[in-house]
């Protein structure tokens, strides 16, 4: 039978505590569908850091790119906050695999479950039909720009004498934008024919930039897609106002991490949000949410955003749509039975409905297809 091998990256927190359900998920998926998923863990983030002194330990990059697709869960925590500007982070782990992988694309998908319209903190006839997707530029803008830390003359804060001093450049080459741009609008045929591209353009020259090129890619090749500018302030508030408006939402790289966080919370859950980051080679499935270092350790927490990151890499890594649907009805009927782990839960949830994070990840093995 065919196999697909999976670069599989526990991380650190809550990380391989959902990762786990991840691939339970999957073997399950494997056995009905007569093909073989090897899932072999790699080191990446505080873990990595922990063994190697390396967040991304060249093993790990390599090991991912001769993988057929990369699963990861999340990285960070309070453990590696040091105050050392120069001691390794493990969110420079994910970022150097997302570079190192070409993943400049970033899908989110943010969709409301019926059963879930009680767990929104908005009412539900305002998210009612929500069903949008974030296009995030993953491997520019400020997050990659350069940047620095030093000592000035001026700007001293209490300390007196000289003060500390630090910047992040954001920059966007033409080519970068043009790119996401495309993904976004190829993204948009599939769906409801809009797109809402979002920038800070009367303020950054990048976005004067992002909104002049995403035009042309408009006019040249996409003229039947209706696009939508909106400055980022406003689509903060236009997210929770009128979210159900949304089809595709393409954004730069901070923009989109920052938009996509408020939008998972539509769902109800930050734990709910999955993604698939893609480039021109292998790609990586990973849930938007972090470790979750205020509940790691505990066995509650939602592992759904992991499991929805397994069905987009059926689809986008193996095209495998039809498993793809089983894993996604699986946990839409297991919502529609009242399952639910801790941060979905609501007032009417019985007690014995809730789930730890492996029973819920048994659960959707037992609804699956
Ligand atoms: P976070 O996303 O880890 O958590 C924010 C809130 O959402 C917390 O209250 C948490 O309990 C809750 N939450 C997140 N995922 C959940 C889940 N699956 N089930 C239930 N509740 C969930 O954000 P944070 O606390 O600001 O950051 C913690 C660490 O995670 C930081 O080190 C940060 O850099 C890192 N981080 C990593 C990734 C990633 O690896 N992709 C993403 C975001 C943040
Ligand atoms: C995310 C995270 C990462 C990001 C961090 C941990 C580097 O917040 O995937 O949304 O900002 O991209
Ligand atoms: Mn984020």
């Amino acid at each position: 039978s065919k196999t697909y091998r999976i670069c599989t990256l526990p991380g650190d927190g809550i990380g391989p505590e959902i990762i786990a359900e991840g691939k339970k998920v999957l073997q399950a998926v494997g056995k009905r569908a007569g093909v073989t998923f090897t899932c072999t863990d790699a080191l990446i983030g505080g873990a990595a850091i922990d063994a190697t002194g390396s967040p991304l330990p060249d093993a790990t990059l390599e090991a991912a790119r001769a993988s057929d697709a990369v699963l990861l869960s999340s990285v960070g925590g309070p453990k590696w906050d040091s105050t050392d500007p120069n001691a390794p982070r493990p969110e420079q782990g994910l970022l150097g695999i997302r570079k190192g992988l070409g993943l400049y694309t970033n899908l989110r998908p943010v969709k409301i479950y019926d059963a879930l319209a009680g767990a929104s903190t908005l009412r539900p006839e305002v998210i009612k039909g929500v069903d949008l997707v974030i296009v995030r530029e993953l491997t520019g803008g400020l997050y990659f720009g350069k940047r620095e830390r030093f000592y000035d003359e001026e700007g001293a804060g209490s300390n007196g004498g000289r003060g500390q001093r630090a910047y992040d450049t954001c920059e966007y080459r033409e080519y970068e934008v043009e790119r996401i741009a495309r993904k976004a609008f190829q993204a948009a045929r599939k769906r409801r024919n809009k797109v809402t591209s979002v920038d800070k353009r009367n303020v950054l020259e990048t976005s004067r930039l992002w909104r002049e090129v995403v035009h042309r890619v408009h006019d040249e090749e996409f003229p039947e897609i209706e696009l939508e500018d909106l400055l980022v302030d406003n689509t903060a508030m236009q997210l929770i106002n009128r979210p159900a408006d949304f089809d595709v939402v393409v954004t730069e790289n901070m923009f989109g991490d920052i938009l996509s966080d408020e939008a998972a919370q539509i769902t109800g859950s930050l734990g709910m949000l999955a993604s698939a980051s893609l480039g021109d080679g292998v790609s990586l499935f990973e849930p938007s949410a972090g470790s979750a270092p205020d509940i790691a350790g505990q066995g509650i927490a939602n592992p759904l955003a992991q499991i929805l990151s397994v069905a987009m890499m059926l689809t986008y890594a193996f095209g495998m749509d039809e498993q793809a649907a089983w894993v996604q009805d699986g946990v839409e009927r297991v919502l529609d039975d009242g399952w639910r782990t801790r941060d979905i839960a609501d007032g009417s949830t019985p007690a014995d409905h809730v789930l730890g994070t492996s029973a819920m990840g048994d659960k959707v093995v037992e609804y699956l297809g």
